[in-house]
């Protein structure tokens, strides 16, 4: 029976680990302990789950108290590394959410104290979990596309998911880095995954032209805008998912002044809403990527040009759809729309991850658990791609992560 508690207890740390932890892994985990900066939200966790669970505000005093085996990191993405060096430090091993942090420095500090300390971290990747993805992941470690030569990679996330990163703290840079480490570090781990292989320079653009202070009409958030009759955008922050949004932030915002329904047109929002780039990888492919936070539907898009043939893969409409062209330009359809749909978060990923979490395993045929380096190769091109925006030049990852991987700084 391992031990743990968890820092950050919003959204993901409530649904997609405490209330699991108590319900479904009792007997192999116990959830001793929780801390959040806001106080309402920290003891909402007991109370909810009628468990009796201390809450805490003060993380070095959890630690203390409650010496645990492992530490969950469920907070906002800038102070993920905080955390995770304080619990490495304290002699615990780590589970963190995505992105393993936002910027270079705070990733330095992670790879260098978990080498210094020797405990671990595991960075949670749930897409690697999702079936759709599990299946593209051994359409290529087959060896049916060949030598992977090019990648064409697209999402798109629609004006009701999308918007809502622009309504929370994710939309302002200094908390999440902006949707290429928040959101894009989700893509990248696939890419890296897919490929088998570690993105080496990347070239970037991008711009918000849709979220922002785009219009006049607008307010400070939806409750009280003069404008929520007649803005397309309004959300009802008492009614929506069923009244969890009002009680875990609208209920808690007098402790820490968190509004979550934010108006989508604010001045604070600093992130770009579009974007677009291109990566080198070590094996010699070439990767062109965009994500739009502003699309009148859904869509994941990619495409490995391969040496032996073309391999598309789409997700739009909640359709699954995969090709193979061969070198001859014959299709090979398989068939998607009789794979049974995972019950659970996230298309049956997060019970998934879960189980290999918390129950462990013995095997990773697929490599589905990703490491700090994993971690840091994911945001790494997000980081490069923010670097890349500000200095006008296309950037290597070697730059910041080279000192920590040395082979890093002879690929070119
Ligand atoms: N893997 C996935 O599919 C997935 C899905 C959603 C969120 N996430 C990740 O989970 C994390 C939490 O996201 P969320 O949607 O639950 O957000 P949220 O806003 O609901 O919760 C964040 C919590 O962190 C707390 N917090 C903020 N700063 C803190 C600090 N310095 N110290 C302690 N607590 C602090 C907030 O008070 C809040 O309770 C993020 O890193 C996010 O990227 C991952």
């Amino acid at each position: 029976m391992k031990t743990y508690v968890l820092v950050g207890t919003g959204y993901r740390g409530l649904w997609s680990y405490c209330e699991p932890l108590v319900r479904e892994y009792a007997d192999v985990a116990k959830l001793a302990a929780v801390c959040d900066i806001n106080p309402k939200r920290a003891k909402l966790v007991g109370d909810y789950l009628k468990a009796d669970i201390p809450a805490y505000t003060d993380f070095d005093r959890m630690l203390r108290e409650q010496k645990p085996d492992v530490v969950i990191v469920t907070t906002k993405d800038c102070a993920h590394e905080q955390y995770i060096c304080k619990a490495l430090e304290a002699g615990c091993d780590v589970i963190t959410e995505k992105p393993m942090t936002t910027d270079s420095a705070m990733c330095a500090h992670i790879l260098e104290t978990e080498k210094r300390t020797g405990h671990k971290v595991a960075v949670t990747f749930n897409c690697r979990f999702m079936d759709f993805y599990v299946k593209i992941k051994e359409l290529l470690m087959s060896g049916l596309v060949g030598d992977v030569l090019s990648v064409h990679y697209q999402w798109l996330l629609d004006t009701s998911h999308g918007a809502d990163y622009f309504r929370r703290w994710h939309s302002i840079r200094a908390n999440s880095g902006s949707l290429l480490i928040h959101k894009s570090t989700h893509h990248f781990d696939l890419a890296n995954w897919f490929l088998d292989d570690e993105p080496v320079k990347v070239n970037a653009f991008g711009t918000r032209r849709f979220y922002g202070h785009t219009r006049e009409e607008r307010g400070e958030r939806c409750c009280t805008c003069p404008y929520k009759d007649s803005c397309e955008f309004f959300f009802d922050i008492d009614t929506e998912d069923g009244g969890r949004l009002k009680m875990l932030y609208k209920d808690c915002e007098d402790a820490d002044g968190y509004i979550r329904d934010r108006c989508l047109f604010s001045d604070v929002i600093d992130i770009e809403d579009s974007v677009s780039l291109n990566v080198k990888y070590a094996k010699g492919a070439v990767m062109s990527y965009s994500l739009t936070a502003h699309s009148p539907y859904e869509c994941m898009k990619i495409v490995f040009n391969g040496t032996k043939g073309r391999l598309e893969c789409d997700n739009a409409f909640g359709v699954e759809t995969i090709k193979f062209y061969d070198r001859a330009g014959q299709c090979l359809h398989i068939d998607r729309s009789r794979v049974r749909k995972l019950p659970g978060g996230h298309g049956g990923s997060d019970p998934a991850m879960r189980d290999r979490l918390f129950r462990g395993w013995t095997e990773d045929p697929l490599s589905q658990m990703a490491d700090t380096r994993a971690g840091a190769m994911s945001i790494g091109i997000g980081i490069a791609a923010n670097l890349s925006m500000k200095e006008d030049r296309a950037v290597y990852l070697s730059e910041f992560l080279g000192d920590f991987y040395p082979e890093m700084k002879q690929r070119k």
